[in-house]
């Protein structure tokens, strides 16, 4: 007997055989499909994971498929690597998992299939939890662990999900790098062996490796065509993501929190709820992965991710800690006369038993330093309203100072080993609060709270974390506890976020650590966006924004126009190029505008009007790759597509000078071949329009042919630039 179960578009396709099921769970998106073998009293396979699968092929799968355990555990005939190990309370390693139900929910836009798992002997149960959504192509599969036994359970291996992946020249796209170098991109064919991407900062993990890889299932990785699977780990803590290639057809791949020194003591009937694994795939290479990935970004990852960000000036490159009212209403003048929407204080408004003067006091302490600001945040808020900005504050919620009041007052709140002095972070005297502790949480939450009745005008906050967990020990946690802080640790700060975001939905929030050290699917829930990295240098961060979008949308990516020399680089790099790339994501400034001239300001003015312009296409629009720059052919490009296709944001960067170089032509795509585009280029600096200026071509051309792009800017020969960059609006006839 067959029996189709139509569950609001999503299909469980089912054969029954006598009292037992046997039964095929499709878990679908638009066009996206994930096919278990799901039969009660059998361990759940996974048959696979793909485009959307026509229901006939459904039916067929096992003829053609290996099935591979849903979530393979150890202890039972599994000499490779597993989700899922524990030590039961009798002290047995084993698992066997067999089905005991299988059932689906509604949720907004989506629809969660569960898999529930009982061992076949210890009253140990789990749950393989898929979200499928119905407005974006990606499954969010996770896991919920419980038990009754008499005593805890230990988990000492707790993946979120795995996924077999079947060989043939898959390739993975991976980012790395370290503070100032963010977002590196790493390719590479996969061989036999264990890959491990992980880390164990504590508080940042993404300033390295991120949590966030694609495979390019057939061969080397194409920007526009192929197969892709894009994983993403929604966890803001320690992650740890594995590919083990060895004696069969395929590449395991297992993604979770990372366990090292987090062995986790359940009790009985606690449900530990792991971190989603995000999964995309994409018949359209890793441009379309990316496309699915920031989509659903938009529409269901990242605070307000459909509304437009404004445009900002941040103090810090500009006068770092030399903060004073007269500096910051000057701040708040200037970018508002280019244009600018919103002005953020950076670091050092705070302390007065210890103000903040450098980087070695204070945190903890938020009450304003009056030496500085003698008229606190409300003079501020006077001058933003002046000069028609909106106003943001920095804060560091989750660290103290050695020097602070904070710290005076409560010891016993930061991390640290008993019977140890702490390891100090940065300035020599940085700790780092015990987020699992309740009353640090409420101290946290409070500061927010506090910030925001005082003073509800404030429209965006920086959230800073500027150090990692150095001293594995919480005040607060039990001895028997102790492996759970890492953990418990980033529980209690999505506690404190979730609270931040019921009562201030519409605040914009910024992570930060240390530049990009946040930039993770697990933040993002709560976060508005992300700064990409503390290195403004325009030319590396092409670099590192190219990365950075593999998996992030561009209205994440805080993106700022900075002085020359750069103080990272040191290098000089023309005002243009610098406009240019920062217009490629969240477009601000971060630079001291009285040092500028009025020509310079003049620029930016037009830029900031015509960002406005563009600012809907960058932010919401489908971003391209064309050109890589870790291609090493002299330039990188790439570009927004509105969903409707009558607009289109393309950018052209060079990221080598020489003379008589001959760059590549490079090939729009994501157009409609059939429409009519025109082109106009934004950010001039030439006297004379580009030979394209105004002229109209079919996206069929623009795809197929591409335009040619000078390589140099035709100046006089005294105002030459070393860094040619390019910015053409294409708007569709109507
Ligand atoms: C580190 C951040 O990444 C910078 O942007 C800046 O906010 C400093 N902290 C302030 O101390």
């Amino acid at each position: 007997m067959k029996q189709i179960m139509k569950l609001s578009g999503w299909v469980l396709a089912a054969c029954c055989s006598g009292a037992l099921m046997a039964q095929n769970v499709v878990v679908s998106t638009p066009h996206n499909s994930l096919v278990l073998k799901a039969k009660e009293g059998e361990t759940p396979k996974v048959l696979y994971y793909g485009g959307r699968i026509a229901e006939s092929d459904v039916q067929n799968l096992s003829a053609t498929v290996v099935a591979h355990n849903a979530f393979p555990v150890y202890g039972m005939n599994c000499p490779s690597e597993s989700a899922l190990a524990v030590t039961h309370a009798d002290g047995n390693y084993s698992l066997d998992m067999m089905l005991t139900g299988t059932s689906t929910r509604e949720e907004n836009n989506a629809t969660v299939t569960v898999l529930e798992m009982k061992d076949r002997v210890y009253p140990f149960y789990l749950n393989l939890c898929y979200r499928a959504y119905q407005d974006a192509d990606v499954i969010e599969a996770w896991t919920e662990i419980r038990h009754t036994e008499k005593k805890p359970v230990v988990l000492r291996q707790f993946a979120s999900a795995y996924l077999p992946i079947r060989r043939g020249n898959v390739w993975i796209s991976h980012l790395s790098g370290s503070w100032g170098n963010e977002g590196c991109l790493t390719q590479e064919a996969l061989t036999p062996g264990l890959q491990v991407i992980k880390n164990r900062d504590g508080v940042r993990n993404s300033h390295s490796d991120h949590a966030e890889v694609m495979f390019s299932l057939e061969g080397q990785p194409s920007e526009t065509n192929g197969e892709v699977i894009a994983a993403a780990l929604c966890y803001s803590g320690n992650y740890k993501l594995r590919v083990e290639t060895h004696d069969d057809d395929y590449h395991h791949f297992f993604a979770g929190i990372n366990e090292e020194h987090s062995p986790y003591t359940l009790k009985k009937d606690e449900i530990f709820v792991t971190p989603e694994l995000a999964l995309t795939y994409s018949s359209e290479g890793l441009s379309g992965g990316s496309r699915n990935l920031h989509r659903w970004a938009r529409l269901h990852k990242l605070a307000n991710g459909t509304t437009l960000r404004k445009i900002l000036l941040n103090s810090w490159e500009g006068v770092y800690f030399d903060i004073n009212q007269e500096g910051m209403d000057q701040m708040m003048k200037d970018i508002a006369s280019m244009g600018g929407e919103l002005f953020v204080m950076d670091d050092g408004w705070f302390g007065q038993k210890y103000p903040r003067k450098t980087d070695n006091s204070s945190l903890g302490d938020w009450i304003v330093d009056t030496e500085k600001l003698p008229e606190g945040i409300n003079g501020l808020l006077r001058s933003a309203r002046n000069h028609g900005v909106k106003f943001g504050i920095w804060i560091e919620p989750e660290m103290a100072n050695t020097v602070s009041e904070l710290y005076e007052k409560h010891p016993d709140w930061i991390l640290k080993a008993p019977e140890r002095d702490p390891v100090l972070g940065r300035g020599g005297t940085q700790v780092v609060l015990d987020l699992a502790n309740p009353a640090v949480q409420d101290f946290v939450f409070n500061l927010v709270d506090t910030l925001m009745n005082r003073y509800p005008e404030i429209d965006y906050i920086k959230w800073d974390a500027n150090m990692s967990v150095m001293n594995h020990g919480s005040q607060y946690l039990p001895a028997t506890e102790q492996g759970h802080l890492f953990i418990a640790y980033h529980r209690g700060l999505e506690q404190v976020w979730k609270r931040v975001r019921a009562k201030y939905p519409r605040l914009t929030i910024q992570a930060c650590a240390s530049g990009g050290g946040r930039a993770n699917y697990g933040v993002l829930p709560y976060f508005d966006e992300f700064w990409v990295s503390d290195n403004t240098d325009a030319l590396q961060r092409v670099y590192m924004q190219w990365g950075t979008s593999y998996f992030f949308p561009a209205i994440a990516m805080a993106s700022h126009i900075s002085a020359a020399p750069n103080h990272q680089t040191g290098r000089t790099i023309p005002l243009k190029y610098r406009i240019d790339v920062a217009m490629s994501g969240r477009l601000g400034m971060e630079i001291q505008p009285k040092h500028m001239t009025d020509e310079e300001k003049e620029f930016c003015r037009k830029a900031i009007a015509d960002y406005k312009r563009i600012r809907p296409i960058v932010q919401q629009g489908d971003i391209y790759r064309l050109l890589s720059p870790y291609d090493r052919q002299g330039a990188a490009s790439l570009m927004y597509v509105t969903e409707r296709k009558d607009e289109a944001v393309f950018f052209w960067w060079k990221t080598e000078h020489f003379v008589n170089q001959h760059l590549p032509r490079v090939r729009m795509s994501g157009l409609d071949p059939q429409r009519l585009y025109t082109v106009r280029e934004l950010n001039r600096v030439e006297k004379y329009p580009l030979a394209v200026e105004g002229r109209t071509f079919t996206g069929r051309y623009l795809m197929e042919q591409g335009l040619e792009i000078p390589y140099s800017h035709r100046m006089e020969s005294h105002k030459q630039m070393g860094y040619s960059s390019r910015v053409l609006l294409l708007e569709a006839a109507k």
